[in-house]
C-alpha cells in the first residue's frame, strides 16, 4: 500500500473525494494522481510530473489543455452574460447561434436542438422526448429502447439502462423495457467459420427477431454509437448499419446516433454516421461539443422528430423538461468557438494523424499477446489475450489492461484500460513526435507487462 504524505494533495484527495469508475484496490496500492495544469496534449501532477494524455481527458479535450482561444471565448461571454437558462421562452443569443450552427453542421436538412449538461442527460432527454411524443400521438405503449451489449450511453438511470455493460446489475439495472442486442464485434463474436458478411446478416436477423417478439409498435428507438467507445473502441462489422437501418425503417423505429464520442471529427468525418454512411433520425452530442471545456450535451433532432416533438408540445402547451443550465451562454460561446476550430483546423489535423496512428496501432498487434488492433479514425484499441490463436482472454484476476495502463502512467503516458483492451484517443493537436512518444511508451509498457506475465 502506498501511503501518501500527510496533508499532501494525494492524501487530501483520498480523504474527501470519491472517484468515478476507479478500481479501489489498485488505487489504494498505487496512490492517486492530482493534476495542476496542462500544456498542449500534456497534463502535470502536483509533483511536476508530465503525462502525455493519450485519452484526451475522457475523449473530449481534442484541442489539448491550453488553447487560449477557447478560454478567451469563455471569458468574453462571462463578461457579457455570465449565465442564463433556456426556459419560459427566453434564451441567450449564444444559445440561438449554437443551435443554428449545430443544425448547419449536422447531416440534417433542418432540425432542432435541446441542451443538457452531459451525454447521459442527453440520452435521458431523448428517451423522455420519445415517450412524450409517442403518448401524444396515441401510442403510449411505444416505450422500449433497443441498444447493444457493450454499448455505453451514460450513467443516469435511463442512460445506464441503455448501457450494455454487466456492471449495471449492481444497481438492479437495466430498467424493464431496455433491451440489448448482440455487440457487432466480428473478431470476438463471430462464430467458427462465419464470414463477416454472414455475421452482419446474423445481427440483422436478430434485430428482426427481437422486433417480431416484442412487437414493432412497442419499440420507441434503436440507439447506437457509430463506433462503440467505452465498450473498447469497437467499430461495427462491415455493412452493419446498412443491414439494420432498412429493418428499422420498415417498422417505423427511429435510429438514433449517439455521437458523444464520435461527433466532431474523431472518426475522421464530422460525424460517425457520415463515416458509416447512414442518416439517423437524431444525434446525441457532448464531449467535443465544447472541446471538454464546459459540461454540455445536446439532442439534435432531425426534421421528422423535431416536427413531431413540436406538435406534441403544442398539444399540452409545453415540453415539460429542461435543466437549470440547459443552453448556458458560456457553454454555448465555448461550443461555437470549439466548432469553429474543428471546422477550420482540428478536423484537418485529426485526418492528417490518422494514417500514422493506424500504422502505429497495427504495428503493436505483432506483440505476442495482442489479439486484435482495431479502431477508426483517431480512436483505437489493442485487445490483450492470453493465447493469440484461440483468442483466449487473460483471467480477469490478473488485471492485465490495468497493469499495462499503470505501467504507462509510470512512464508519463495516460491511456485507458477498458475490459481487456488498452484504448487510445489522443488530442487532434498531437505532433508526429508526440505520436512517436505515445507509441514508444505504450510499446515498452506492453513488452514489460507481457514479459512479467510470461515469466510468472
Ligand atoms: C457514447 C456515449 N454516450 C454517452 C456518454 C455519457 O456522457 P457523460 O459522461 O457526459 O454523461 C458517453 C460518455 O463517455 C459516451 O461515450
Amino acid at each position: 500500500m502506498s501511503t501518501p504524505a500527510p496533508n499532501s494533495w494525494e492524501a487530501r484527495a483520498e480523504a474527501h473525494s470519491f472517484y468515478g469508475f476507479t478500481d479501489l484496490p489498485t488505487i489504494a496500492a498505487r496512490g492517486t494522481v492530482v493534476l495542476t495544469h496542462g500544456d498542449g496534449p500534456y497534463v502535470f501532477d502536483t509533483n511536476g510530473k508530465r503525462y502525455l494524455d493519450a485519452n484526451s481527458g475522457l475523449w473530449n479535450m481534442v484541442a489539448g489543455f491550453s488553447d487560449a482561444r477557447l478560454a478567451e471565448a469563455a471569458k468574453a461571454q462571462y463578461d457579457r452574460l455570465p449565465g442564463y437558462h433556456a426556459f419560459f421562452g427566453r434564451m441567450s443569443d449564444q444559445t440561438v447561434a449554437l443551435s443554428e450552427k449545430l443544425v448547419e453542421v449536422s447531416p440534417f436538412p433542418r432540425g432542432k436542438v435541446f441542451y443538457t449538461n452531459s451525454g447521459s442527460e442527453a440520452n435521458d432527454t431523448l428517451v423522455k422526448m420519445l415517450w412524450f411524443l409517442n403518448r401524444a400521438e396515441g401510442q403510449p405503449q411505444r416505450t422500449k429502447i433497443l441498444t447493444r451489449v457493450n454499448a455505453y450511453h451514460g450513467v443516469t438511470v435511463v442512460s445506464a439502462s441503455m448501457t450494455g455493460k454487466p456492471y449495471n446489475a449492481v444497481f438492479g439495472l437495466p430498467l424493464p423495457g431496455f433491451l440489448h442486442l448482440t455487440c457487432p464485434h466480428y473478431w470476438r463474436n463471430g462464430a467458427e467459420g462465419e464470414t463477416e458478411a454472414q455475421f452482419t446478416a446474423r445481427m440483422a436477423a436478430e434485430l428482426e427477431d427481437v422486433i417480431a417478439r416484442e412487437g414493432a409498435d412497442t419499440i420507441a428507438a434503436f440507439v447506437a454509437e457509430p463506433v462503440m467507445g467505452a465498450g473498447g473502441v469497437i467499430p461495427p462489422s462491415d455493412g452493419y448499419f446498412q443491414a439494420i437501418h432498412p429493418i428499422l425503417k420498415k417498422h417505423g423505429i427511429p435510429l438514433i446516433s449517439d455521437e458523444v464520442i464520435c461527433g466532431f471529427g474523431r472518426t475522421g468525418e464530422m460525424w460517425g454516421c457520415e463515416s458509416y454512411d447512414f442518416m439517423p433520425d437524431a444525434i446525441i452530442s457532448s464531449k467535443v461539443l465544447t472541446a471538454g471545456l464546459f459540461p454540455m450535451g445536446a439532442v439534435i433532432l432531425g426534421p421528422d422528430l423535431a416536427d413531431r416533438l413540436t406538435a406534441a408540445s403544442e398539444a399540452i402547451e409545453e415540453f415539460p423538461h429542461g435543466f437549470t443550465a440547459s443552453g448556458h451562454p458560456v457553454g454555448c460561446a465555448i461550443a461555437l468557438k470549439a466548432i469553429e476550430l474543428v471546422e477550420t483546423e482540428l478536423l484537418e489535423q485529426c485526418r492528417a494523424l490518422i494514417p500514422g496512428f493506424t500504422a502505429g496501432l497495427n504495428a503493436l498487434a505483432d506483440q505476442p499477446h495482442i489479439g486484435e488492433a482495431r479502431g477508426r479514425g483517431l480512436m483505437g484499441a489493442l485487445e490483450a489475450v492470453a493465447d493469440k490463436p484461440t483468442k483466449t482472454p487473460f483471467p480477469g484476476t490478473l488485471s492485465v489492461s490495468e497493469r499495462i495502463a499503470n505501467t504507462c502512467t509510470d512512464h508519463g503516458l495516460i491511456c485507458r484500460p477498458l475490459g481487456q483492451s488498452i484504448v487510445l484517443c489522443p488530442p487532434f493537436i498531437l505532433t508526429e513526435a508526440q505520436m512517436d512518444e505515445m507509441f514508444g511508451k505504450l510499446s515498452a509498457a506492453l513488452g514489460q507487462v507481457f514479459a512479467e506475465l510470461d515469466a510468472a
